[in-house]
């Protein structure tokens, strides 16, 4: 089976082609990054309108690449949100209207289902495990019992993941999306000179240490971690906290994936599954690729090109999950749990 995904939840418009839910046949991605870069984040007008220029030809790319024709596709999955609402209407009404046109089935997919099933891509991963799923957006614990039954174990209280390495990136003089950036400069510190301690900020010894927020359950919260970053700026001063600055990313960094892995390994332990997945742009993570990995013998990460936004994900969640759709579906901003 055949599924042509349609991605173009937030800044990436994405068209892909998948095979029986693994096997990638093409993955276009427009990325509009360097587009909203000067604002330092994502302009939703902007995007939506870039979005609409920019879709069809991708989609033929997609289609070319692995070559095919439209009749030689089974069904059009696309992406319904949660995300941007112009962003996602684009994404959204060019998949009914190709599914009208070509009498194709329609298959709604959410997103941030769609970024767990990239870890079928090019691999027999089969289900049940626990999926610690961070991006932008979200930062979510799911325990995927079945390919259809993902449940939310626990999420982010306030900001996600991607959302503080953002903001802290910012702090950082980083440029927009800053999750890479401060990856980037926080891998030029490969000494010791940073950790994490539960409660408070200190500078010991040329070490910065940031506290891990204690959540109940398998939720998390980083707003608090975010806002210490802030008070050590604002204590050091612009020239010494830009002097810094790597030593502080790869504290801060290294708390994040310290937190992520916490809770990951509670529900690991009272779950009593040993099967560990990570999914969605902070996936990329280099800390929190090597954290988990040291942590879990049984654990799958996505290839890097699959863990930011992306439409094979898409096309491999409509095709482990298929719940087709009519033309009267709407986009969803929110996050929605069915
Ligand atoms: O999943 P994604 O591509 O889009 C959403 O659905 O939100 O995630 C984007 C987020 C951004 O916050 C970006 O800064 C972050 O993923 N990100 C990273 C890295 N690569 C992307 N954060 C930390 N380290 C990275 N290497
Ligand atoms: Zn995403």
């Amino acid at each position: 089976m055949k599924i042509l995904g349609i991605e173009t939840s937030c800044d990436e418009t994405a068209a892909a082609i998948v095979k029986d839910g693994r096997q990638v046949l093409s993955s276009q991605i427009f990325s509009q990054t360097f587009k909203h870069q000067k604002w330092g984040g994502v302009i939703p007008e902007f995007a939506s309108r870039m979005h609409l220029e920019i879709i069809h030809e991708i989609i033929h790319q997609a289609l070319e690449k692995a070559n095919l024709n439209f009749q030689q596709i089974d069904a059009i999955a696309v992406t319904q949100g949660p995300g941007l609402m112009g962003s996602l209407m684009v994404g959204l009404n060019v998949a009914k209207l190709l599914a009208w046109i070509y009498r194709k089935t329609l298959i709604p997919v959410n997103h941030l289902y769609g970024h767990v099933c990239a870890n079928f891509l090019g691999t027999q991963l089969e289900p049940p495990f626990i999926c610690l799923l961070a991006s932008g957006g979200h930062t979510q614990l799911i325990h995927l019992q079945n390919y259809c039954d993902m449940k939310i174990l626990g999420s982010s209280l306030d900001d996600a993941a991607g959302e503080a390495f953002d903001k802290v990136a910012r702090l950082m003089q980083l440029k927009y999306p800053g999750g890479p950036e401060l990856d980037a400069l926080a891998q030029t510190v490969t000494n010791k000179e940073a950790s994490c301690e539960i409660e408070s900020i200190s500078i010991v010894n040329g070490q910065y240490k940031f506290p891990i927020a204690q959540t109940q359950n398998y939720d998390f919260s980083f707003s608090g971690l975010k806002t210490s970053v802030l008070r050590l700026k604002e204590k050091l001063g612009e020239e010494i906290f830009m002097q810094e600055r790597s030593k502080i990313a790869k504290a801060f960094q290294e708390c994040i994936a310290y937190s992520l892995l916490n809770k990951t390994l509670k529900a690991s332990r009272e779950l009593g599954l040993s099967k560990i997945v990570l999914a969605g742009g902070v996936a990329a993570n280099s800390s929190i690729r090597a954290l988990f990995q040291e942590n879990f013998e049984n654990i799958f990460l996505p290839s890097l090109e699959f863990c930011g936004d992306n439409a094979a994900m898409i096309a491999s969640a409509a095709y482990f999950c298929p719940q087709p759709g009519d033309y009267s579906l709407e986009a969803f901003a929110r996050f929605q749990n069915s």
